[in-house]
């Protein structure tokens, strides 16, 4: 009912707005007046993380681009090898675990069969499980060692929005937690991001109060056969993600690229009036990445594409390669996921409306995916 729909016309309307709130209430509780992370209801003892060897994340669609840019977090801050890998595909191929390995399974719903036998095969191997979920007492968190709960509520749009940046930032907690119970060389860079999650609310809510124009922007593409997404670093699984969404919601050919692959392939399919998107990493820090994209945009723009930047504000670099330019907040480096997915999120939530399409339930799909 529009009741239920809080005055938006879709529950994927609703749930994008909502996310601010989403993403406080799951950092809510989990940091400690002196600016620690304090996750007691992860129950596995710090002796047991110290231990640790190796990380393994299992996750499909959406939640599993989530568990891509854990990757490069947990990695990053804790300097413990990491995988990612399709819960579809995990247990087919043998994969190498022991009790010094931490299996990582994201799930909105907890109830995905393929994440939930990727999660059992390695149990019986006798790795520890934890789990992240956003669904209270589902099956996936029944079945492991430990939980941490994504607080997003209730999540009823088939396209996921509110619950990814939730599972980020739980995969960020995680990484962070594994980092300060290890005692690592960024130890001062852990203490300063655990201050810069706590923003992170207010950033999302920055870009949502800015969202008109890609609307616009989305209205106009509504008669292209097909959208490019282009990302490098954390960028990548964000390309991902807003290609997903878009071939969810628009039903319209969309792909993700790593922008450093395009001059393995993908270039070739650059013509005339594309449209593609780019997310652009912060000029801080990494600049030899930002660099490395901001060329990769004026090759594809020399060969006709139209670029749609996502790019954090102030990057006056880019400029004048963005036929159209979405500015984002900056943010520390491993966190801008927070904030440049809710554009990808916005844009093909405009353009399925723009298509004609059932926004809340796209066509052959099911919320949760009970089946393997
Ligand atoms: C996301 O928009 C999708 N509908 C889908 O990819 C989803 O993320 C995937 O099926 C995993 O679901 P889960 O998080 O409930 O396990």
């Amino acid at each position: 009912s529009a009741a239920e729909k809080g005055g938006y016309d879709y529950f994927m309307l609703k749930e994008i707005a909502e996310q601010p709130k989403a993403v406080a209430d799951t950092l809510l509780g989990r940091i400690d007046a002196a600016g620690s992370l304090s996750l007691d209801e992860v129950r596995i003892p710090a002796s047991v993380l110290r231990e640790v060897d190796k990380v393994v994340i299992v996750a499909c669609g959406t939640a599993y681009h989530a568990g891509m840019i854990a990757k490069y977090a947990i990695e990053h801050w804790t300097r413990i090898p990491c995988e990612t890998e399709l819960a579809s595909e995990f247990r087919y191929r043998d994969p190498i675990l022991d009790q010094r390995t931490l299996v990582i399974a994201i799930s909105q719903s907890g109830e995905t069969m393929d994440t939930l036998m990727a999660l059992r095969h390695a149990r019986e191997q006798g790795a520890r499980v934890l789990a992240i979920c956003n669904t209270n007492g589902s099956t996936i968190p029944r079945e492991s060692d430990a939980v941490l709960y994504t607080h997003a509520g209730p999540e009823v749009a088939v396209a996921s929005t509110k619950a990814f940046l939730t599972q980020l930032v739980a995969c960020y907690l995680v990484a962070l937690y594994l980092g300060q119970v290890r005692g690592t060389k960024w130890g001062d860079e852990i203490v300063s991001v655990i201050h810069e999650l706590s923003e992170i609310a207010t950033q999302v809510d920055e870009v949502l109060e800015t969202m008109e124009p890609v609307r616009e922007l989305a209205r106009s593409l509504a008669g292209k056969n097909t959208v490019l997404f282009l990302g490098r670093h954390v960028g990548y699984p964000v390309a991902l993600e807003g290609a997903l969404k878009l071939k969810e919601l628009a039903y319209m050919h969309a792909e993700g690229f790593a922008a450093g692959e395009l001059k393995h392939g993908p270039i070739a399919l650059i013509e005339e009036d594309l449209p593609v998107v780019v997310v652009v990493p912060s000029p801080r820090g990494r600049s030899v990445l930002h660099d490395k994209i901001v060329s990769n945009i004026q090759e594809i723009r020399a060969r006709g594409a139209r670029t749609i930047v996502i790019a954090e504000r102030g990057d006056t670099a880019v400029r004048p390669y963005a036929d159209h330019l979405i500015e984002i907040p900056p943010t520390p480096v491993l966190l801008q996921p927070l904030v440049a997915t809710v554009p990808l999120q916005v844009f093909a939530c405009e353009l399925a409306t723009a298509r004609g399409n059932e926004v809340d339930q796209p066509r052959n799909l099911a919320k949760s995916v009970t089946v393997e």
